[in-house]
């Protein structure tokens, strides 16, 4: 086990599967104490003890659904309560929904704009104002390639990661004289329980998503180096040139048949 993280602890949201969990267990095998927390309370404790027994150390665990309007404030004193400070905040737990904005469910788009960007930014809020106190820390938000530009029949969702990279670059920036770093990370399609959970499955987009493994370890690196953006793959990237280079109204058309089921 390497010590880059001993006597440092990590917030993780949303470590209970996919991109979370395989951060989980790279800050572990670098000597990191963890907080994990996701909404079922039963899967979290289950990964809490797989991950406690795996890498012979305690983790806490603080179930919460961060969609609800408390519960963001409710996590800050629950760590408090832990008598932990945070040196690590990883804002990773989102939710996306398929389909037509006029056929989707306003209940769970609420739900994932509170989740993806409400709880993210009060998150974010609370911690920070630690660290800069401290003059140490770092920050990883997730956000996504959907953030980058306008993405038809996932509309909402794309809208809220474009949220968190806008916000992220621009604290990252008020942030530059001071030893704390704000990092986004925009993972393109990835093999998580997340396309399932979104009823993406069977879009083009997914027809081959990247390993949630190497999306974690390029994400841990990028952190560590105080990287302000990630974006795992040549092919992400690319896009991420494309999508500056080109005017929106036409990026949505092509998005658009990536995001058609396919056929
Ligand atoms: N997979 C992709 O293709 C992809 C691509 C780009 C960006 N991302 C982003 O990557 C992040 C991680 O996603 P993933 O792919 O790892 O998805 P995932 O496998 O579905 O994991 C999502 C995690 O978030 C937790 N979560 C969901 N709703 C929550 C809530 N209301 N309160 C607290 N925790 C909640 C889940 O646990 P519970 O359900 O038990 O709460 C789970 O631990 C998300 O922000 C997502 O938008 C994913």
């Amino acid at each position: 086990m390497n010590d880059e993280g001993k006597n440092k602890t990590v917030l993780i949201t949303g470590a209970s599967g996919g991109i979370g969990y395989e951060l989980s267990k790279i800050f572990l095998s670098n000597g990191f104490s963890l907080i994990i927390t996701a909404r079922n309370k039963e899967k979290l404790e289950q990964v809490g003890q797989s991950l406690s027994e795996n890498f012979k150390v305690d983790i806490d665990i603080i179930p919460a659904d961060l969609s609800q309007k408390d519960s963001p404030f409710y996590l800050y004193d629950a760590v408090k309560r832990l008598g932990r400070s945070v040196d690590i905040l990883v804002n990773n737990a989102g939710i996306g929904l398929y389909g037509r904005f006029i056929e989707t469910d306003i209940e769970t788009e609420l739900e994932m704009i509170d989740l993806n960007i409400r709880s993210l930014t009060i998150l974010t809020k609370l911690f920070v104002r630690e660290m800069v106190e401290r003059n140490a820390g770092k920050i990883l938000n997730v956000s996504s390639t959907a953030g980058f530009l306008p993405v038809p029949l996932f509309s909402v969702y794309g809208a809220t990661k474009s949220f968190v990279l806008n916000f992220s670059q621009a604290l990252a920036e008020e942030l530059r004289d001071t030893k704390v770093t704000v990092t986004t990370l925009c993972p393109g399609p990835t093999k998580t329980d997340f396309a399932r959970r979104g009823n993406l499955e069977e879009t083009r987009l997914f027809t081959r998503p990247m390993n949630a493994e190497i999306v974690a370890s390029l994400a841990y690196k990028g952190l560590m180096e105080g990287k302000r953006c990630v974006i795992p793959g040549f092919g992400n990237k690319m896009l991420w040139f494309v999508s500056h280079a080109i005017p929106p109204g036409i990026l949505a058309k092509f998005t658009k048949i990536y995001m058609e089921r396919k056929v």
